[in-house]
């Protein structure tokens, strides 16, 4: 194991999603900030999603290697100031990267190396990562365009504060029963 790719992709899966679970962390900063309490919610779950997978891939690699003083790896990542509408597109981008080459290419080489356990950990991570493509692609699809809280048949909004629930085609503004803003409106994921 010591001299594995499999060693060094591990420890690169750990770095990845760690930063992965932050950013979408500041991302969430960001909404709230700005109001967006219920987008914020999304992007919180899915934090918790990658960090999740980060303390796997941690498990993994010191159950095969034992203690490792110091892995070396090398990575590039973007620094920029974001907006949330910026913030979300990278993220359809990052998952969608993890989703179709990183994991795949990942659990290729484990199998060749003859660690079926962990190329099947990366698959299942995968799996998860195009579900957060999926997620993100309608989220960033619908800030960008101001229609998170517009469906085109009438559907059942409710308000994360009070309750209330109302079919309409578009959430309201402020809540009718508690006055809340639409950002504590419940998204409705395609
Ligand atoms: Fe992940
Ligand atoms: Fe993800």
């Amino acid at each position: 194991m010591k001299s594995s790719k499999t060693l060094t992709n591990l420890a690169r899966s750990f770095a990845g999603e760690s930063q992965a679970g932050l950013r979408y962390q500041m991302i969430a900063e960001m909404c709230m900030q700005q109001g967006y309490k219920t987008l914020a919610d999304e992007l919180k779950t899915i934090a918790k999603n990658e960090v999740k997978h980060a303390k796997n891939y941690y498990d993994l690699l010191t159950g095969l290697n034992g203690t490792a003083k110091n892995i070396e790896i090398t990575a590039g990542y973007p620094f920029e100031k974001l907006t949330i509408e910026d913030g979300l597109k990278f993220s359809v981008s990052a998952e969608h990267e993890e989703a179709e080459r990183i994991y795949p290419e990942f659990a290729k080489i484990a199998r060749e190396e003859g660690f079926e356990e962990i190329a099947k950990k990366f698959e299942l991570t995968a799996k998860v990562e195009r579900k957060h493509e999926l997620t993100f692609k309608f989220l960033y699809e619908n800030f960008k365009n101001g229609t998170l809280f517009q469906n085109e048949e009438p559907t059942f909004w409710e308000c994360t504060e009070c309750g209330h629930v109302e079919a309409r085609k578009e959430a309201w503004n402020l809540c009718p029963l508690c006055n809340a803003s639409q950002g504590f409106v419940k998204l409705k994921l395609n």
